[in-house]
């Protein structure tokens, strides 16, 4: 994956657990284009071993001086938003990937409807500079925990106050998707961000009602499962590799020098597949790109976010 060099401009704590870092090009140069909705891979060269993470970029993607991101510490941070907190600083320079956009507006919705939970109000913060500048019709409904917990609540009602509405849980609002769904005007796209549960209950509110399946999108970047140790078998490069327990099977390929292809690292693109040969365990998914077919067969897997339970398990690879 080809890597650009950022130096980290500025750091700030935005809410609860949530910190929110500018990046400007190593080398004082422009940085890429990209439009709302994009993530970059950050590269983080702990002791030991490297954790690379998708994060969105919430910048205005007219603004090639500089990135923005936000990370949010996980409580069961396997390492990756830890290292973004305490190892850091303002001056570290950092590799990250070009971004990539796998959460991009609709370009013929009439109006767009925004659901974020809690860090997921990421890429809209970007998705709003481009449809503010397109004069794109859109809503957000952003809920999160409680307002110690609203990343850039005060930044979107300084910004978009007509178009947003929050949702503190801490006051008992919540979000009515089969209400909000229903009454959105023919056309509409939808776009969810945030916890697995409720991407996964506005996705279903939405097929319920019979939205068009290319008018539902949604984005999670899924944190890899730990588990139990095993070996991956290579048949073509005949190598034997130990995925550790708190390790993806990704991981482990790129420690080992293995050309490994990601783009999401999240279980979402399908860019990551790779064909399983055979196991003596169990297969056990965590993507949600793969069908129930495709996991039934037993021949396909997503080592960014999938593994096995296992003595071994041979790849094509
Ligand atoms: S890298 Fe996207 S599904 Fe694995």
């Amino acid at each position: 994956m080809s890597q650009l060099q950022v130096k980290v401009a500025s750091i700030q704590d935005v809410s609860a657990g949530v910190r929110h870092f500018t990046l400007v090009d190593a080398h004082g140069g422009e940085l890429p284009a990209f439009s709302g909705g994009s993530h970059i891979v950050v590269t983080m060269p702990a002791p030991g071993r490297t954790y690379r993470n998708a994060y969105s970029l919430l910048s205005s993607p007219e603004d090639r001086a500089h990135y923005e991101i936000a990370v949010h510490r996980q409580p069961q941070s396997r390492g990756g938003s830890i290292y973004m907190h305490e190892e850091v600083k303002v001056g570290s320079v950092l590799d990250i990937s070009y971004p990539v956009n796998l959460f991009a507006l609709s370009r013929v919705a009439k109006h767009h409807l925004l659901i974020a939970g809690g860090i997921g109000i990421t890429p809209f913060m970007a998705q709003i500079h481009d449809l503010e500048r397109l004069g794109g019709d859109y809503s957000l409904h952003y809920g999160f925990r409680s307002r110690e917990h609203a990343a850039f609540a005060d930044a979107l009602k300084g910004r978009v106050s007509q178009r947003a509405v929050c949702y503190d849980e801490s006051l008992g609002q919540r979000m009515d998707f089969d209400a909000l769904l229903r009454a959105q005007p023919l056309g509409t796209h939808v776009y969810a961000c945030g916890p697995q549960g409720m991407v996964e209950a506005l996705v279903s509110t939405a097929r319920a009602l019979g939205w068009p399946e290319h008018h539902i999108h949604s984005e999670q970047f899924l944190a890899p499962p730990v588990g139990e140790p095993f070996t991956l078998k290579l048949s073509k490069s005949e190598l034997e590799i130990t995925v550790q327990g708190d390790m993806s099977m990704l991981e482990a390929l790129e420690a080992a020098g293995v050309d490994a292809p990601s783009l999401c690292r999240g279980g979402a693109c399908g860019r990551c597949e790779l064909e399983v040969l055979g196991t003596d365990g169990e297969l056990q998914h965590h993507d949600h790109y793969l069908s129930d077919a495709d996991k039934a067969s037993g021949r396909k897997i997503m080592p960014c976010v999938s593994r096995a339970k296992c003595g071994y398990l041979e790849l094509n690879l």
